[in-house]
């Protein structure tokens, strides 16, 4: 039977801009960290770079009508914060400002809403240097600095603002396993980074909403990612463990934004390792979100920590699992991607529950949802069977948790184009299909079109 999604759902699709722009130092650009980690041989699947990646800073004209011919009616991209400040601050590029004022202009005359992230982790390789990154006591100023530059020249038309893509990713990534720029290993730093994020998303929607809101009347919010974390078996210790994987995960930076702290079990376990908000700041961060932006793309078991079990052992998904005490699995009987993420899309509908639950049932946009298969194009075309099952099994799974109450107002597939996928480069396994550099992933794909279907059968 054909579901209907509400009136005004959000349907589109996202990327990032160190993922696809390209034109790393084109026309004034400055380096961000992401160019030069690149550059260190061995941190990236075959030494790949975003240099030219889909050479969307070139063929934005292009991207656009590519868009409208699926039928799509938001994007959601990313700017590059040293496309327009090179330095990170100071001079502006106006060669950046320009880009991206092209490519707003041309997603409206599309009739292409634009939702538009201002931190997809590709910071200023100044600013590494120079004030230590996420780390340093000055880039919630500086990145407020930068977002008010961003209001100020796009806000007249930009009416969607997501502040930092999955601060989760730069602190665990970034600064825990150092598999992602800036390439720090600690077991300290990503809380200590994931301070700085939240902070500086909350000085920055101030900014918005004091400055700029009421004149240019958008919305502003963070997204964070999540997996959903199924308890192995039904016993407490189980269903604690899945409970304390999700806070630790999902709870660190939504709990501040919702609640105005973190959540107890994290400062209980990581005692003085945990930053903490001064009165001030618990009361900048509480509220500052005007939806819940969500990347969620897989599902695991979690279960109470095994002394010998090699605690959490799945690379990137456990966070620091030493300090959650949390094994996590997956069921043989799940479908894989070929990035090895299992399809569940009862995860998600769990996920939803578990959100609107936790936060008093926010408007939730799904910022992010995709799969990565190795697929060779027959004729120029992909027939891609499993990606068209796996949105049918997500946004069935979206629909139902509509059904029971949950405000979804949004989704946006990952991604438009196949693009460099961070440390895993080009590569085919993660998703790639067409790896000729410039020439990338303009391929059409029939989930593309399904997906366009999808869109106008909703009415839009
Ligand atoms: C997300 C990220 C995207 C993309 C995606 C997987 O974590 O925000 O940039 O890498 O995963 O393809």
């Amino acid at each position: 039977m054909r579901k209907s999604f509400p009136s005004g759902f959000v349907w589109g699709s996202a990327t990032s801009a160190y993922q696809v722009e390209g034109g790393w130092n084109a026309d004034g650009k400055g380096p961000s960290i992401w160019d030069v980690f690149c550059m260190i041989p061995g941190k990236v699947w075959n030494n790949d770079n975003g240099n030219i990646a889909c050479d969307h800073y070139h063929r934005l004209e292009e991207d656009v009508a590519l868009m409208q011919s699926m039928g799509i009616k938001a994007y959601r991209f990313s700017i590059s914060w040293p496309r327009i400040l090179p330095a990170g601050r100071g001079a502006l590029n106006q060669a950046g400002i320009d880009f991206y004022n092209r490519l707003i202009d041309a997603l409206l005359a599309a009739g292409i809403e634009p939702w538009v992230t201002l931190y997809h982790w590709d910071l200023p390789a100044a600013l590494e240097f120079e004030i230590d990154g996420w780390l340093g006591e000055e880039i919630p100023e500086v990145f407020a600095e930068y977002a008010e530059l961003c209001f100020r020249h796009f806000g007249d038309r930009v009416k969607n603002w997501i502040t930092i893509n999955e601060a989760w990713v730069v602190a665990i990534l970034g600064y825990g396993h150092g598999v992602f720029a800036p390439g720090k290993v600690s077991k300290d730093l990503p809380y200590r980074a994931g301070h700085q994020l939240l902070k500086a998303h909350a000085r920055a929607v101030e900014v918005y909403r004091t400055r700029y809101q009421a004149i240019q009347n958008g919305k502003i919010g963070i997204t964070n990612n999540c997996d959903w974390r199924e308890p192995l078996s039904d016993s407490p210790a189980d269903r604690a463990a899945a409970q304390r994987a999700l806070e630790f995960f999902l709870g660190w930076f939504a709990d501040p934004v919702y609640k105005g702290d973190y959540p107890d079990c994290m400062k209980e376990r990581l005692g003085e390792r945990l930053p903490s908000f001064s009165p001030e700041e618990k009361a900048l961060l509480k509220g500052s979100s005007d939806f819940f932006g969500l990347n969620h793309y897989t599902t695991m078991y979690a279960s109470e920590a095994k002394p010998d079990a090699g605690s959490g052992s799945v690379y990137g998904n456990g966070g620091l699992s030493e300090d959650q005490d949390v094994d996590l699995s997956v069921s043989p009987d799940w479908e894989m991607t070929d990035m090895q993420w299992a399809i569940v899309p009862w995860g998600c509908r769990k996920l939803l529950e578990w959100i609107a639950a936790r936060y008093d049932n926010p408007p939730v946009f799904i910022t992010e949802n995709g799969c990565a298969f190795d697929q060779t194009p027959v004729n120029g075309q992909v027939q891609d069977d499993a990606r068209i099952r796996f949105f049918q099994g997500y946004l069935t799974a979206v629909h139902e948790a509509i059904e029971k109450g949950v405000d979804v107002q949004g989704y946006f597939i990952w991604s438009l184009l196949d693009n460099f996928e961070w440390a895993s480069g080009y590569s085919k396994k993660f998703g790639i299909t067409c790896i000729e550099e410039g020439t990338l992933n303009r391929i059409p794909k029939a989930s593309a079109q399904w997906y366009g279907e999808v869109v106008r059968n909703n009415g839009l």
